[in-house]
C-alpha cells in the first residue's frame, strides 16, 4: 500500500526544479495539503512546481528567498507562520549555484566563496531548524539533503567547499536529532546518488553522458542514475508515522553506488 502521510504542511528549500521539485511533488502525492516551495530567482520554474503541486490537490506557497542570508530565512519562516500557522515537515535541499564561485580547488578557493557555501548549507540549517521547531508539533520531520561522499573523500578537488559544508550539515543533523528527540521531532540526512533531471542535466551533454554511462557500467549497481522522485520517495518514507523512531541517521539513496570499492577495476571485482 502506498505511504499516506498524516502531516499537513511542508517547506522544501530549492524546490523550483531538480530534486527539490521531486520532493515537493512526492509529498503532495502522499497527502501533504500545504507545500511551501522556496527558490532563489527562477520565477518561471517555481511557478511550474506550484502548478504541478496543485495538480496533486495541495496548496502551494511560493517563497523567493536566498537561504544564504539569515534575514531571508527569517522572512521565509515568518511567511510560513502567517500563511500556514505551523510547519510539520522541513526539507533543507537548496544548494548554492556555481555563480557563488564555490567550485574551486582547496588551494585556490576564495574565502568569500568558502563562506558563502557554508552560509547556504551549515548556517542555513542551523538558523532554519531553530526557526522551524517552535512551529512544529509532535511528529515533525526535518531532513537535510547532503552529499555524503563530499565529506568523506578528497578526490573531487573543486568540491572542497560544498563537501565540507555538507559534512557540517550532516553533523548538525545528528546534534539536532538528540536535541529534538523528546519533542518527537526526527532529524535525518539523505545523500542522493548522481541524479538525472537535476543540476547534472545542465552540464554539457558529453559530460552528462559520461556520468550516465559510468553509473550504467556498474558503478551504480542498479545501473541507472537516480531520479528526483527516488529522493522524494525516501523523504516520504522518513516522514511516515512508521519512521517515528528513526532519527539522526544518514540514508544513502543511490542505487547502491556507496557500496562500491574503487580499489580494483569492476571486472576484477566480478561486476559484469
Ligand atoms: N543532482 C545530484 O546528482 C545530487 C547528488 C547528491 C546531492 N545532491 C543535492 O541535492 C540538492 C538538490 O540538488 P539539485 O541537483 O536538484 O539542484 P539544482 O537542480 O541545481 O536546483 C537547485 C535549487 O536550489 C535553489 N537555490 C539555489 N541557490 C539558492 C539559494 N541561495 N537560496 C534558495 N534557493 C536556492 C534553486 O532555485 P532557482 O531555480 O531559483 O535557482 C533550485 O530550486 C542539493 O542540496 C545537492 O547538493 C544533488
Amino acid at each position: 500500500m502506498p505511504i499516506t502521510l498524516t502531516q499537513q504542511t511542508a517547506l522544501i528549500t530549492g524546490a523550483s526544479r531538480g530534486i527539490g521539485r521531486g520532493i515537493a511533488l512526492k509529498l503532495a502525492e502522499r497527502g501533504i495539503k500545504k507545500i511551501a516551495v522556496n527558490y532563489k530567482e527562477n520565477d518561471a520554474a517555481a511557478a511550474d512546481t506550484a502548478r504541478l503541486v496543485k495538480e496533486w490537490g495541495a496548496v502551494p506557497l511560493l517563497i523567493k528567498a536566498d537561504v544564504g542570508k539569515v534575514q531571508d530565512i527569517e522572512r521565509m519562516f515568518g511567511m510560513i507562520k502567517s500563511q500556514f500557522g505551523g510547519l510539520d515537515i522541513f526539507v533543507s535541499n537548496a544548494r548554492a549555484t556555481l555563480a557563488t564561485g564555490f567550485y574551486a580547488e582547496p588551494m585556490d578557493i576564495p574565502l568569500q566563496a568558502w563562506q558563502a557555501t557554508f552560509d547556504t548549507q551549515a548556517t542555513e540549517f542551523l538558523v532554519a531548524v531553530r526557526a522551524a521547531v517552535p512551529m512544529m508539533s509532535k511528529n515533525g520531520r526535518i531532513i537535510a539533503i547532503t552529499y555524503a561522499p563530499g565529506g568523506q573523500t578528497g578526490s573531487w578537488q573543486p568540491w572542497v567547499a560544498m563537501g565540507s559544508a555538507k559534512a557540517a550539515k550532516e553533523a548538525l543533523a545528528r546534534y539536532f536529532a538528540v536535541a529534538l528527540a523528546q519533542k518527537g521531532i526526527t532529524v535525518n540526512s539523505i545523500s542522493p546518488g548522481a541524479c538525472d533531471d537535476s543540476v547534472l542535466s545542465g552540464l554539457p551533454s558529453q559530460v552528462f553522458q559520461m556520468i550516465k554511462e559510468w553509473h550504467e557500467s556498474g558503478w551504480t549497481p542498479m545501473r541507472r542514475l537516480g531520479l528526483p522522485a527516488d529522493i522524494g520517495n525516501a523523504v516520504a518514507l522518513l516522514c511516515s508515522d512508521e519512521a517515528s523512531f528513526i532519527t539522526g541517521q544518514l540514508l544513502y539513496v543511490d542505487g547502491g553506488a556507496s557500496l562500491m570499492d574503487p580499489v580494483f577495476p569492476l571486472a576484477i571485482q566480478g561486476i559484469k
